[in-house]
């Protein structure tokens, strides 16, 4: 049993985790403890102090003591004197905002229930859920408080559901999907941050008294700043301390604030971004969150990353998905931009094909008038004179040479020069009155509306019927600025944001279970909506419209925080790379393209014998490797900011390791770099079955301590941009 329940003391124990909270007096929930199972109730570190200016609640009359602007909670509310930040917030038809949520009772269940129209953990691995129904007996409010726990995963996953069971209409201000509040103590908060072509750059910084907002405005969880965070200890490192996680299951607009109050505790509160956000919920209505998921590691961030991985891989991806290994594509966008027709899409393919590649993408610009960035968004027909006939012709020609087809389209788009703007300009999000605000000439279509979503669901199901697509890549690349619906009354536009969201999954929804063998691939601009929501329809993302190996490295390592590297889709393209003008070897693009869904991205006709050589050796490795890529469990070897970078894969039974790396700089008159491994058994014997380099270690059997403590000495030739792989094998 993962949920008990002891004299008002609730207790959700994982693998490695306890989760505590109680209902006191006067019904509050009191949040206790997150961290290693103590095995204790954890109710003696309520701590009861009289704090100046802290208003008290109005059941406790004259006790000073009992203030909820000092206690730690499960979901501190807005209006019962907790001046912090909350989670959320109701308004009454008289203006005012007030709320006050007290415990009624609960159940547990075994399994899950889905959360409707939104993305959430599967019950693909084993879980209970407790509920508590909390209620605010003035408005007549309940609410329902979800803790679904993944005992093995070690995982929490939370969120609230608001029912309105009064006569009158409440309107909901904010709804966080969870809080989380942590004692005082010295934390440091890990956020993943960046913009386009720079998306989850580590910035680790000391929470000091005030607020930290890590939030999205622009309609997607963007590139700016990521939908999950850590807080860390102080000293925790990759392999040592505590630090917690927390994810959302959203690819909108959100916010996660954190506090450190004014007595040090910690307050975390994450979910919709409320500047975008309110709920009509008229007298019976109800409205549900997206989800949050906690982690809590005591050896630091390996571990967790390793539970967010495993949550991923087992209970987001779609089944059929998960842990699979994935085609080799070749996608001609940096080979050809606009600029291409089919002989020359079959061209590319027949080269590929000779490399060992399975697939090819066709990119941008293959439907209506599109030649460049300014047109045709919407008008998802087939422009056959391009192509010099039809796509199915053309999908032929490229099966003949033994590879599949994926393409790329745009769905939640629309070109003002477009035929579906002239039948329906209406149909683009836009203030009524005002001009409309363009981003890469583009508008964003209206997802709120079902219209807008049967015109995209009738065309993407038209394609994926009449043509043998294996693969589709669904880019967004556009924030959007201006919320107004015609579909939705004055009183509701400020659902606007949550609406196009629901509209968003219902869509992807509907396509994926009507085209279940097609392998769905999200972009937004690169990776300005890599999520958990999105993960759950589209198993992988194109990681960064950057595919310079350097920043690549810098790139992934950030997302390979929370999201494993089957969900992080990598090419190697051309040099000097057209995003930084960096040239770097061929090896260090490919060693770093292979940490994930790997392809290439380039004119390949124009690349040397031996270039293409190397590549067809890339290939074999990588088809060799990928089970253990994308079934084993990843490894950072390094940090970010060292002059080399280095990962690897283990085999869940320990039998096999696949390292990889780049040494940037080489130091004269220096040691080698030496690389410590990580994972291995350290009582079995293993032997190096591949390398690309010369090392000692290459030639002897050694112990998995030895590798594990000792390391590998690396390549002895000074350098910049070298790539290095080691396979290692037990010794049986
Ligand atoms: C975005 C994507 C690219 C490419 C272009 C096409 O920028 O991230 O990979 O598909 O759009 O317009």
């Amino acid at each position: 049993m993962s949920i008990a329940f002891d004299q008002g003391v609730f207790t959700l124990t994982t693998k490695n985790t306890m989760y505590q909270f109680m209902t006191d007096r006067y019904h509050v929930l009191i949040h206790l403890w997150y961290g290693k199972n103590t095995h204790c109730d954890m109710s003696y570190l309520v701590d009861y102090p009289d704090v100046a200016f802290s208003p008290s609640v109005f059941d406790a009359g004259r006790d000073r003591t009992y203030s909820l602007d000092t206690r730690l909670q499960e979901y501190p509310v807005q209006g019962t004197g907790d001046l912090r930040i909350v989670g959320g917030k109701v308004k009454t038809p008289d203006g005012c905002s007030s709320l006050d949520l007290r415990f009624e009772g609960f159940s547990a269940e075994k399994g899950r229930a889905p959360i409707e129209g939104l993305p959430y953990a599967r019950a693909e691995a084993e879980c209970e859920t407790l509920i508590i129904h909390l209620r605010d007996s003035v408005l007549d409010l309940n609410a329902k408080l979800y803790y679904v726990v993944f005992e093995e995963l070690d995982i929490i996953a939370r969120h609230i559901r608001f029912e309105n069971s009064s006569d009158q209409t409440l309107i909901l201000e904010q709804a966080a999907s969870a809080v989380l509040d942590l004692p005082n103590e010295d934390m440091d908060l890990i956020s993943f941050s960046g913009r386009h072509a720079q998306e989850r750059q580590l910035i680790r910084r000391s929470l000091e008294q005030g607020t930290v907002s890590l939030d999205s405005k622009r309609g997607t969880s963007s590139h700016q700043q990521n939908p999950a965070f850590i807080l860390a200890g102080k000293d925790t490192t990759e392999t040592c301390g505590s630090c917690y996680g927390m994810m959302l299951a959203y690819s909108g607009s959100f916010q996660a604030l954190v506090e450190k109050d004014p007595l040090g505790q910690i307050r975390a509160v994450m979910g919709i971004h409320p500047d975008l956000f309110e709920w009509v919920l008229e007298p019976g209505q109800s409205f549900e969150t997206p989800e949050v998921f906690l982690s809590f590691s005591s050896r630091g961030f390996e571990q967790l990353s390793h539970n967010y991985h495993g949550l991923i891989n087992t209970c987001i991806v779609p089944a059929r998905f998960q842990n699979t290994p994935r085609d080799v594509v070749i996608n001609n966008w940096e080979a050809t931009y606009f600029d291409f027709d089919g002989d020359k899409i079959a061209a590319i393919a027949g080269e590929a094909a000779a490399l060992g590649i399975d697939m090819l993408v066709l990119d941008d610009g293959w439907f209506g008038s599109r030649n460049n960035d300014s047109q045709a968004l919407g008008d998802w027909f087939v422009n056959e004179e391009k192509l010099g006939g039809s796509l199915q012709q053309l999908i032929e020609r490229i099966h003949a040479k033994g590879m599949k087809f994926g393409l790329w389209i745009e769905p939640e788009m629309i070109s003002e020069e477009s035929r579906l703007y002239q039948e329906h300009p209406e149909w683009a999000l836009s203030i009524p009155a005002r001009g409309c605000i363009r981003c890469r000439y583009q508008l964003n279509l209206d997802l709120s509306n079902p219209d807008v979503q049967e015109y995209l669901f009738e065309r993407m199901d038209a394609l994926l019927s009449e043509n043998e697509i294996d693969y589709i890549k669904w880019d967004m690349n556009r924030p959007i600025a201006q919320w107004y619906s015609p579909c939705w009354p004055a009183d509701r536009q400020k659902e606007v944001p949550h609406r196009y969201m629901l509209g968003l999954y219902a869509l992807l929804n509907r396509i994926t279970q009507a085209h279940p063998g097609v392998l769905f691939e999200g972009c937004s601009g690169g990776g300005g909506r890599f999520d958990a929501g999105m993960l759950f329809y589209h198993p992988q993302i194109w990681t960064s419209d950057n595919t310079d190996a350097h920043d690549r490295t810098r790139i992934q390592y950030g997302t390979s925080f929370f999201y494993p590297v089957s969900a992080m889709s990598a090419h190697v393209s051309a040099v000097p790379n057209h995003q930084t003008g960096r040239v770097t070897s061929l090896s260090t693009r490919g060693a770093v393209a292979m940490a994930g869904s790997f392809g290439y991205e380039l004119d390949l006709s124009k690349l040397s014998g031996e270039e293409k050589r190397e590549i067809r050796e890339q290939v074999g490795w990588y088809k060799q490797l990928r089970p253990l890529i994308f079934q084993g469990d990843y490894y950072r070897l390094t940090g970010a900011d060292e002059n080399r970078s280095f990962w690897m894969f283990v085999s869940k039974d320990k039998r096999k390791a696949f390292v990889e790396g780049v040494v940037y700089e080489h130091k004269p008159t220096a040691l080698r770099h030496r690389i410590r491994l990580k994972g291995l058994d350290p009582d079995a014997w293993y032997r190096c079955i591949g390398a690309s380099f010369e090392s000692p270690a290459v030639h002897q059997i050694l112990s998995g301590e030895a590798l594990m403590s000792g390391g590998c000495l690396l390549d002895y030739s000074w350098g910049y941009d070298k790539a290095m792989a080691l396979v290692f094998e037990k010794v049986e």
